[in-house]
């Protein structure tokens, strides 16, 4: 039952609850410890939700990131596994599967997202063609174009940086401006490449319209540039296309996916989340830009029929990516986001719309506008929201970003902690429980204050970087909240 034409099961009743399409047959423990003890693992732990031990943690929002509830078809595919370093009956499976799923003809395994986005800066930003242009970047995919002397323009439109909006697909190119961005780079023989990148995660899982992305290539052809997909987040993506894109309620989902693969000319994907597996791919259109691409998969990565990978975790991916065409599988994490969303804005919290994918994201300009930007306020949200909920939700914005090369901050056009859904790992009352909490600290949010460093990394420093409270705010917060429930749970 993949491409059926509806998406939700609705209630007699008219109550607007995410069904969850799957029963639970092996579960794991989780522990909610109580806010005093919470209180002195942040401190441990640089006030950073990285460097939380997952034993602390009562619900992991981090990320959707190689955590996403696996299929019983996925571990069984696993033990199926044919282990060998070259030439393994897995590893052709998996090309199979994604020669079908996407169309393109190449395929080239890597051990994760930033892999492959190591191999495409490597192989395409010189000093001759230093710039990048995307519709938003990604931390990594920054990163690793920085990295090699380059540039990274964004195209995207001003009305996708408004966090309260309407507009179905924030994640949209705005077409004059990409233009405009062509010329500023110098033309397109200066472009390393254009980039698209699914779901668009740092302005809150907001996806690109299968329109928008035809439009993108019309110009990229046009102009001879290279068209790259990141596709991490196609899953999601796809969803919203199917149910937000008026022409393509009744087609099918692997027509969908199909049609966007062919308006690329690369196309990469994390695979711990495109999958619900472990691992990545780089897949082209052609064989010249495989040949380019391929060298650096042995360097980097390992032969060419594994880049990285397990074998086991080849056959889930394999698998996964199958099972992204089935509407009740793909539905799962954007429903979710729509329900903590929809409890969170019933107790007035602050929250990006419309709902994306990936997570619920929190808006913390709104929800703490008494604290500047070069006082991380969606960090110190982030803690605040694990000291009062034992919740782990991961800041998107100030400190993701990299300090300008004078020192001085690059402010970010968001501040948002991102409370992720991973795909059918969470109970609607977990979810309700996380609502209820944040509602209580919207409620007294004029006790949270900042944070500052005790110790900053020079690249990607949201990683590993360890920061302190502003005061006593925290010791203020956990008063109060005692104050409410004594239990301290
Ligand atoms: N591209 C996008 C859009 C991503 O969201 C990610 C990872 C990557 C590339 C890199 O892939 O982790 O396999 O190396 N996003 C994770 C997250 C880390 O939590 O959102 P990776």
């Amino acid at each position: 039952m993949s491409d059926c034409s509806y998406t939700r099961v609705t209630f007699f009743s008219g109550e607007n609850v995410p069904l969850e399409m799957h029963k639970a047959r092996m579960v794991q423990r989780v522990h909610l410890i109580p806010i005093k003890e919470r209180f002195e693992v942040l401190n441990r732990t640089g006030n950073n939700t990285f460097l939380l031990p997952n034993r602390d943690v009562f619900l992991d929002m981090l990320t959707d990131s190689g955590v996403n509830a696996m299929s019983e078809a996925q571990y069984a595919a696993m033990l199926m596994a044919d282990d060998s370093y070259a030439g393994s009956e897995t590893f052709y499976r998996l090309e199979k599967t994604i020669r079908d799923f996407f169309g393109l003809e190449y395929f080239l395994p890597a051990h994760q997202g930033r892999a492959c986005e190591n191999i495409l800066a490597s192989t395409y930003v010189t000093p001759q063609t230093p710039t990048v242009i995307t519709n938003y970047h990604f931390t990594t995919t920054k990163a690793h174009i920085m990295l090699r002397g380059g540039q990274v323009l964004e195209a995207i439109s001003d009305a996708g940086l408004m966090t309260e909006s309407d507009l179905p697909f924030k994640g949209n190119y705005d077409l004059d401006k990409f233009d405009a961005l062509v010329k500023q780079a110098g033309g397109p023989a200066k472009i390393a490449f254009v980039r698209i990148e699914a779901g668009t995660n740092l302005i809150g899982g907001q996806p690109v319209s299968l329109d928008n992305m035809r439009q993108v290539s019309a110009y990229c052809r046009k102009n001879g540039l290279r068209l790259v997909y990141d596709a991490s987040l196609l899953a999601d993506n796809l969803f919203f296309i199917k149910t937000r894109e008026k022409e393509c309620q009744n087609r099918p989902l692997a027509d969908l996916v199909k049609e966007i693969a062919s308006l690329m000319d690369i196309i990469y994907f994390s695979g711990r989340k495109l999958g619900c597996a472990r691992g990545g791919g780089i897949c082209a259109a052609n064989k010249v830009e495989y040949l380019r691409l391929r060298d650096l998969v042995p360097l980097y990565e390992g032969f060419l029929t594994y880049g990285g990978m397990s074998v086991r975790e080849m056959e889930a991916m394999a698998v996964g990516i199958r099972e992204t065409l089935d509407i009740h599988n793909i539905s799962q994490t954007p429903l979710f986001v729509e329900a903590l969303g929809k409890e969170l804005e019933a107790l007035n919290v602050p929250v990006v719309t419309p709902y994306g994918g990936l997570g619920c994201h929190v808006d913390a300009s709104r929800f703490v506008p008494h604290i500047p930007q070069v006082e991380y306020p969606a960090a110190a949200l982030c803690s605040a929201i694990y000291l009062v909920s034992g919740v782990r939700g991961m800041e998107r914005g100030t400190l993701s970003e990299s300090r300008n090369p004078d020192g001085s901050e690059h402010l970010s056009n968001m501040e948002l902690v991102r409370l992720a859904i991973p795909k059918r790992v969470f109970t609607h009352s977990q979810i309700k429980f996380a609502a209820d909490r944040i509602g209580w600290l919207y409620r007294n949010r004029s006790l949270i204050g900042g944070l500052t460093f005790e110790d900053e990394p020079k690249t990607l420093r949201f990683f590993l970087g360890r920061l302190k409270p502003i005061g006593d705010w925290q010791e203020r917060l956990m008063a109060k909240y005692l104050g409410d429930m004594p239990s301290g749970l």
